[in-house]
Formats: C-alpha cells, structure tokens, sequence
C-alpha cells in the first residue's frame, strides 16, 4: 500500500504546476479517481489493515481526502477567475484611443449650382416654386400653346408614361402654369427642377438633366426687364461683367422669343475655343410669355405682361466649373464629385 507521506508530497507538487483546468481534471482522477486514484486506493485498502493500524491510517487518509478535495475545489475557481481575467484584459476598450473619422461628403456640384442661383435670384425678388416630374398633356404642351398634333411638340423628346396619358416633364415650363393658377401677378420666380428628355447622350446631352425656369408676370414687365435680370444673373453667377446677347427664335409658349447668348466668360469676348472664336456662346432660350398661355393658366388676356426663360443648370455647372462632359454630373463617381 502506497504512503500517505508520498502521496501528499506529489498532490502538492502537482497542484502547485497547475495552470488549466484540463490539467486539473487529470490531477483528480490521478489521486481521487474511483476506479485508479492513488488515494482512493488507499482508502479502499483500509479494510485490509488491522484495527490498530486502521485507526492510525483511517483518519489521516481522511483528512488528506478533505484536504484533497478543498486544494481542488479552490484551484477550480481560481483558474476560472483567471479566464475571466484575462478575457477582460483582451477585450478591454481603451477609452482614450482615438476615434475612427467618418469621411465627411460635401454638396453635389448641380446641388451648389441651385443653391448659389436661388440666392442670387433670391436677392432680387424671385420666389423658388416646384413642380411634380410627372405631368399630364395639359401641363407639358397644351397649356404653353403647343397644342396636339402642332410639330412643335417635336422639340421636346418626351418619356411617355401609362400610354400617353402621363409623361416624365421635358422642361421645368409646366410650373410655370402650376404657378400662375394658384397666384395673381405681380410676382417673379424661377424652378429650378429635374428634366427627363428621350434622346441619345453625348457629352452635351443627357437624358435626365436640371433645368432653370424663370418667370415675372406684371403690369409693364417688358424685354428690358428680361435683359437686366438676366445680364445681372450671369455676371453675379460668374464673378465677372457679362454681357447679352438676344436672336429671334421660336417657342410656342413666348411671342417674341428668343435665344440668348452671354458674351464668353472663357476669354471675355476676344474668341477661344469654348466660344468657337465667336466671343458668344448661346446658353438658353426666353420671350415674352405668350397670352394664350396666361390664358390657359386662367388670367385675362391681355391683362398681364411677362418674361420667361429657361436654362440649364448642368450647363451653368459645365461652364462654371470648366466640366468636360455632362454625364459626369450623374455617374456617382467619387473621384469626379471629390473635386468640388
Ligand atoms: N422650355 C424651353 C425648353 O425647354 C425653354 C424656354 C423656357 C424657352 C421659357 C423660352 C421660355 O426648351
């Protein structure tokens, strides 16, 4: 039969080396295990020994079986305060490191365009108004005296909708009428909007743009009214003194119209290759609002004078920002929009 002696001098030898609970499990069954443990087996040799020797042995190997027991019991919990502890140590937040910066965006540049139109218009009276995308014949063409079937609806390559009952609005002139039936005159706005056209793109033309509609309706609103607000526009909007230009031209809902050009603001009317060496560049299209348009809005014809135009704000943004090509405006391409 083994010692008690050896068997408490190797239990607390091993105990001490003891850093895991699996290793702890294999000291147990080592010493305490029922079917090998060296003190078990004591234990279940005490049966063998004389009643002299059993009431030596007996109680000792008790004892060291509590003693046993306890160490275990003890070590167990340690080892498992120690997992803890070091789980907190791997996992502690370091409060004070820091913080990850958020990439910080900025306005899209059609979006600084509108904002710096709006206040510059802002300044001299205009009201911003709005419009739905979606229009019907009423609002796009009939109510700006294109009536159906006129070929001059062919100006205008329209995104039909629910067979030709609705369509995307190919410019931003419907407000115009959404306008002038809720108010009376006097009064100056302009809407800047989206514009949905059926066309091909090319680096001057896509099919989804924004447009700038302006509109004063008065007593006495004549084309010189027209001329300042707009030369004042255009030399605000580029920082420099520009200069206008109107030809006759043709839209339904004017009389007279007007294409309007504004002295190149690349090489101040000496000529470049922006202007095609004209010193011009034709940028959008005005007149004297139509009566049968006013009619149509619900005025009495003749009652009120007007001027209107329309121009694109991409083209406004190209050529303030010297960008090459339209579809840019709409790709999301971060390294474009990181420019700005
Ligand atoms: N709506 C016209 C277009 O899209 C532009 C325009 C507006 C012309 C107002 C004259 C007056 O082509």
């Amino acid at each position: 039969m083994e010692g008690l002696e050896s068997i408490q001098k190797d239990a607390q030898k091993e105990l001490e080396k003891i850093s895991n609970l699996k290793d702890l499990e294999a000291f147990e069954l080592e010493f305490l295990g029922r079917k090998k443990g060296r003190l078990t087996a004591v234990l279940r040799s005490l049966g063998t020994l004389s009643d002299t020797e059993k009431r030596k042995v007996g109680p000792k190997a008790q004892i060291l079986r509590k003693d046993l027991e306890g160490a275990i019991k003890e070590k167990k919990s340690s080892l498992k305060r120690g997992d803890i502890d070091s789980r907190l140590e791997k996992e502690k937040i370091d409060i004070t490191y820091p913080g990850l910066k958020d990439p910080r965006g900025h306005l899209h540049p059609i979006t600084k365009v509108r904002r710096e139109v709006e206040n510059i218009f802002g300044a001299m009276g205009f009201e911003v108004a709005s419009g739905p995308y979606i229009e019907t014949d009423f609002y796009n063409f009939d109510a700006l005296n294109i009536p159906e079937e006129h070929p001059a609806r062919d100006m205008w390559d329209t995104f039909w909708l629910k067979g030709m009952t609705y369509a995307l609005r190919p410019h931003t002139s419907p407000v115009q009428i959404h306008y002038m039936e809720k108010h009376n005159p006097p009064f100056r706005i302009i809407a800047p909007g989206r514009v949905f056209r059926q066309e091909a793109t090319d680096a001057s033309h896509d099919f989804d743009f924004w447009q700038l509609e302006g509109l004063m309706v008065g007593k006495n609103v004549s084309v010189k009214d027209l001329k300042y607000v707009l030369e004042t526009f255009m030399s605000k909007f580029f920082g420099k003194k520009v200069k206008l230009r109107l030809r006759p031209s043709f839209f339904p809902f004017v009389e007279p119209g007007f294409e309007v050009d504004i002295s190149c603001v690349a090489c101040v009317a000496k000529g470049c290759s922006v202007c095609q060496k004209t010193g011009w560049l034709e940028l959008l299209g005005a007149g004297m609002v139509h009566q049968n348009v006013f009619a149509a809005a619900g005025y009495v014809r003749g009652e009120y004078t007007g001027f209107a135009f329309g121009v694109g704000l991409d083209r406004l943004a190209l050529m303030k920002y010297k960008i090459p090509d339209v579809r840019h405006l709409r790709t999301s391409d971060i390294r474009f929009l990181k420019q700005f």
